[in-house]
């Protein structure tokens, strides 16, 4: 290897996943099958946004948990300490600073033209300014570290656009400071629809099952999945390409068995109950290594702890620099003006 290719850095991306628990397969086929693939080629943070999961409130009693459990899940799909930083969001108390201070480049306008807010904010009378200001610590986790690169979903596209914008109105105010990052989204993955059919998949709807699931669960969630509405009766022909469970089978069968279930979907020969029992079946045995991973970290707490600790360490190192970075530009050190 050249001394040039030796020195190049690798690009730095961030993301972030609110804990709701155990991840389900959305989290798994939208983002942490990604970021997995990612480590290599890429300088990763990945973060567990706790802040982010209270803005509206929140249950303080099941958060101590539902953090623990997505970090049983990164770690079990195969996010790896030792090749990225892996961390939660409330250890390293930058987060909420820095999205302080971004507030001064931040116009309310755009805070109110993000359409998560709009949606979000009609479920109440009187909204919490946290749904307003979410994008803020979005682009101060992002910000903090610099990233370059941000993978997420569609979704997530006007987010970004607003941490971009963010950026330039902070690096034209201050001096340049941050990167303009990158959305990073799959285009081989659209929305992964819920298991109902309707909705993106979202644990809050119940339209999912947890990565970790044995079995028998799996096929319980499985089972209820709706298929093709068309076809009431087992022998009515079907229609893959409208067909939810058809599209799961994308990322789970084998190309020659999803021809088969194609044309005997078509035929009328084949039910959607079968059709379910293979899905259910290939969503077991995929996911078999991570539920014993899983297992090892749920009987080892504390490894789960010294992870996640030496990950704050690691994220607080960059985070201050950033802050220190942002904190002279602004004028936030008032000892400057002591003349010795
Ligand atoms: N808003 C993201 C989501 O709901 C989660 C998130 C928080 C995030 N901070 C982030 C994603 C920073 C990417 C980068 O999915």
């Amino acid at each position: 290897m050249s001394e040039s290719a030796n020195t190049t850095r690798k690009k730095r991306v961030f993301s972030g996943m609110q804990p709701s628990g155990e991840a389900h397969l959305g989290n798994y086929l939208g983002a942490l099958r990604r970021w997995v693939g990612m480590q290599d080629e890429y300088d990763c943070v990945w973060c567990i946004v706790d802040e982010h999961a209270i803005t509206a409130g929140g249950n303080p009693a099941e958060m101590p948990k539902n953090v623990f459990d997505l970090a049983v899940s990164f770690l079990a799909v195969g996010l790896d300490p030792e090749k990225a930083i892996i961390f939660v969001q409330s250890d390293v108390h930058e987060h909420a600073g820095l999205a302080w201070l971004f507030n001064a480049v931040t116009p309310v306008g755009d805070l109110e033209r993000m359409t998560q807010y709009k949606d979000k904010s009609q479920h109440f009378e009187s909204i919490p300014a946290g749904i307003l200001n979410y994008p803020i610590l979005q682009a101060a986790d992002i910000l903090l570290y610099k990233a370059e690169g941000v993978p997420v979903g569609e979704d997530q596209r006007q987010h970004l656009e607003l941490t971009r914008e963010i950026a330039r109105k902070f690096n034209a105010t201050y001096g340049d400071t941050f990167p303009i990052t990158e959305p990073l989204i799959d285009k081989n993955v659209g929305r992964i629809m819920g298991l109902d059919g309707e909705a993106k998949m979202s644990k809050s709807l119940g339209n999912t099952v947890g990565i970790l699931a044995d079995a028998d669960r799996v096929w319980e969630r499985v089972r209820t999945a709706v298929t093709d509405p068309q076809r009431v009766r087992r022998d009515d022909p079907g229609r893959p390409e409208v067909c939810n469970v058809f599209s799961l089978h994308g990322f789970f069968t084998d190309e020659a068995t999803r021809a088969d279930i194609d044309t005997r979907c078509r035929a009328g020969t084949i039910g959607c109950v079968d059709c379910k029992r293979i899905l259910a079946d290939n969503i077991t045995e995929a996911f078999a290594p991570y539920r014993e991973r899983a297992a090892y970290y749920n009987a080892n707490p504390q490894e789960v702890r010294r992870i996640l600790d030496e990950g704050a360490e690691k994220a607080r190192v960059i985070a201050g620099e950033t802050m220190d970075e942002v904190r002279q530009r602004m004028g936030l050190v008032w000892r400057t003006q002591l003349k010795d």
